[in-house]
């Protein structure tokens, strides 16, 4: 990793889309299910592993029985202990976290048993009211039925399940969250009816059992806890009708675990303020407040150099962090986030492990240079178990329009 002071370019390109270059694309997400040699090694990896980080000796006998399993049907399956445990490793190596100190007390939720679209999206419902848990969040995951050999696996088509729509207006200007138009045209062509169109419109949540059709269902409005935002100080912050969900549950990832792929495992955390009040809220092809901002403080948006941007972010983010707090939602400010980031990094290399991070992501989108991790340099490599990105569920014709 080049030293953060001269890396203004990449860290430009890294921040702004926060995806992964193209060529990483292709390696992170297209995983042809293993061949049993590979699973079989994976597999043996893992298990290696697992003793290992709970102290014990190697099991033999579950080493056997994996290797007659994925001999006898192409798979495995693991227990919940090591369900459990994949599941929370996963998080610990995932460079891009910034929130990783908790790793060990993320809860895992085992329905692997679950068939029907119908029964996993009433565990998404329960997902979000165990872990939104009345504003004191708690880090959870629900992990769906593996991807088996030959087969696609369980798809969640939705990025997260709490989603905000985008509907593009004939004039070209956008109602909504600008990132979610495409999933939004989806929703619709499934049969989504979507009356009245505000900026803030939840989107129904689309499963995809293998073999089936993608099956649409509208979230409770009860079990999604949203924070209107207000500000501490200027009273007409509330007129500007802002407001963003509590609870961030990332449902594209693939769960990693022994060359298992989790292609369903959907998981949150509790929201780092910066993330709704710099990115969603401030991004220009996001909500692009700082302009409104701006011009409710009095600021001169003809000048970059009066720093109008930096102003409307700071006050943008401050009543982030005061709404969510008034309203007894759990949320972190990215001073402390990196705070326990450092943490982290002390805690691991007492475990004698190393602490992989991708640099873009772990500083913060403000203030970066006033957090300890902007100071510090990381190298980023891709551990297992892990977290990947999957391609985009729905399909696209070759001129890139829906099919
Ligand atoms: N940045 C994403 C969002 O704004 C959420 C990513 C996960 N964040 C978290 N705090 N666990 O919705």
């Amino acid at each position: 990793m080049s030293c953060p002071f001269h890396t203004s370019t990449i860290h430009e390109s890294v921040r702004r889309e926060r995806e992964p270059a193209p060529d990483t694309v292709q390696h992170l997400t297209m995983r042809e299910p293993l061949g049993s040699a590979n699973l079989a090694r994976e597999a043996t990896a893992f298990l290696h592993q697992y003793a290992a980080e709970q102290n014990i000796a190697d099991s033999i006998d579950r080493l056997t029985a994996i290797q007659r399993e994925i001999g006898e049907t192409g798979t495995y399956c693991h227990t919940l202990d090591e369900l459990t445990l994949g599941a929370r490793v996963a998080w610990r190596n995932n460079t891009r976290c910034v929130g990783r100190l908790y790793w060990r007390s993320m809860e895992v939720r085992d329905l692997r048993h679950l068939t029907s679209a119908a029964a996993v999206f009433v565990a998404l419902v329960d997902h979000l009211r165990l872990a939104t848990n009345d504003g004191a969040i708690r880090s959870m995951i629900s992990i769906f039925a593996p991807q088996e050999p030959g087969q696609a696996g369980i798809r969640i088509w939705n990025p997260q399940l709490i989603r905000y729509a985008g509907h593009r207006q004939s004039d070209g200007s956008v109602i909504g969250d600008p990132l979610h138009i495409e999933l939004t045209t989806i929703a619709q062509q499934l049969g989504w009816q979507c009356s009245a169109k505000t900026p803030f419109d939840l989107l129904p949540v689309i499963i995809h059992m293998p073999g089936e059709r993608p099956q649409l269902f509208e979230l409770p409005r009860e079990v999604v806890r949203e924070v209107p935002l207000v500000h501490p100080v200027y009273p007409w912050f509330a007129e500007l009708g802002l407001k963003w969900h509590a609870l961030p549950v990332i449902s594209n990832m693939r769960l990693e675990i022994g060359g298992i792929s989790y292609t369903a495992a959907p998981f949150n955390g509790w929201y780092m303020g910066t993330e709704i009040g710099a990115r969603n809220l401030g991004d220009t092809d996001r909500y692009n407040m700082l302009p409104v901002v701006a011009a409710r403080l009095g600021l001169n948006t003809r000048s970059a150099r009066s720093l109008w941007q930096d102003r409307a972010l700071v006050e943008l983010n401050i009543a982030v962090l005061h709404s969510f707090q008034q309203q007894r939602v759990k949320v972190i400010d990215h001073h402390t986030a990196t705070r326990q980031f450092v943490l982290f990094e002390q805690q691991e290399r007492q475990a004698g492990r190393a602490v992989y991070a991708d640099w873009g992501w772990i500083v913060p989108p403000m203030t970066g240079a006033a957090t300890p991790v902007f100071h510090r340099t990381y190298e980023n490599v891709s551990l297992t178990p892990n977290f990947f990105p999957l391609p985009t569920p729905w399909p696209v014709s070759a001129e890139g329009v829906l099919r």
